[in-house]
């Protein structure tokens, strides 16, 4: 009778221990010690009272939440434990939808929540007091701001707030694919005081009827979509002459949902249409 197979059966159960342990160890060094306090930022704090509504627990519970789901890995919800998290996710759950033209609205709505916690955890951009957005539009008294793919309008809420310090009133029009996120965003913005109209985008309706914008800013969007240029011509159609288009068209890596990730035909629309660069490759005034 041979030994052989009984032996390497042996081997594959040794070497199938030794992968598991490591694993088992990587994941553990990866989970924090819990229970420290941790600092919030504005987003991340406005977000625990907003949840807190929403569940109808208190805010000390939404708090004690927050920080439980943040110290489940090294480096919280803005850490490369969480990042990797993610990665995996997206890997692990490509079964139920890829981000495939058919299919990437669900994948969207499927990994939210994670979406939702990692954008938390970013700063808002600064708006530079001689910024040339804020120069030119200087001296007017509202300003419409329409933000496509606004996530947590990030850019498009920092701007209204600099706009409002000096003196303009702004409307805000908010447009995404209908997640959590969505939801807590117009909170934030209404919150903050300001008008804000809420466009879903759906598969039906990709483009929903927005308003004529003298901002129009559609930041790390055009990677993310099948036909940059087709949503380029739809949202040319509200940015009002003179008006300024926030976005950021350089080429971006390949990763999932990434489906465009070579932006040359969206530049070469953009000149096309006689855009002009203030920034180069994220602030353009339509002529
Ligand atoms: C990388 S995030 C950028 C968020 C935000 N613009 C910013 O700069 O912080 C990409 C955003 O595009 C949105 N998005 C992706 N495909 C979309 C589509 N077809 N229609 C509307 N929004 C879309 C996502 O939901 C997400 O909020």
């Amino acid at each position: 009778v041979s030994l052989r197979p009984t032996l390497r059966r042996f081997k594959r159960r040794v070497a199938f221990w030794r992968d598991r342990e490591q694993t088992e160890r990587m994941l553990l060094g990866a989970v924090r010690h819990r229970g420290r306090p941790i600092a919030l930022n504005a987003n991340q704090q406005a977000f625990c009272e907003w949840n807190a509504q929403r569940l109808g627990i208190s805010l000390d519970e939404s708090r004690r939440r927050f920080a439980a789901s943040a110290q489940a890995l090294r480096g919280g919800h803005g850490g490369v434990a969480f990042r990797t998290f993610n990665d995996v996710a997206h890997s692990l759950y490509q079964v139920f939808a890829s981000d495939a033209p058919s299919e990437v609205f669900e994948a969207y709505r499927l990994h939210s929540p994670a979406h939702f916690l990692r954008t938390l955890s970013y700063d808002p951009p600064r708006w530079r007091a001689d910024h040339p957005l804020l120069e030119g539009l200087h001296g007017r008294d509202h300003v419409t701001v329409v933000d496509f793919g606004c996530g947590l309008a990030q850019p498009s809420l920092s701007l209204a707030r600099a706009l409002r310090e000096r003196g303009c009133e702004v409307s805000l029009v908010l447009a995404d694919i209908p997640t959590l996120r969505f939801e807590f965003v117009g909170w934030l913005a209404r919150r903050e005081g300001f008008e804000v109209a809420q466009r879903p985008c759906t598969p039906d309706e990709r483009v929903p009827e927005l308003r004529s914008a003298d901002v129009l800013i559609a930041r790390e969007f055009f990677e993310h979509v099948h036909e940059p240029v087709w949503y380029l011509d739809r949202l040319d159609r509200y940015l009002a002459p003179g008006g300024f288009l926030v976005t950021n068209v350089e080429d971006h890596h390949q990763e999932f949902m990434h489906v465009s990730p070579d932006l040359a035909p969206l530049r070469a629309r953009l000149r096309e249409l006689g855009y002009e660069a203030v920034v180069p490759q994220t602030v353009f005034r339509k002529r």
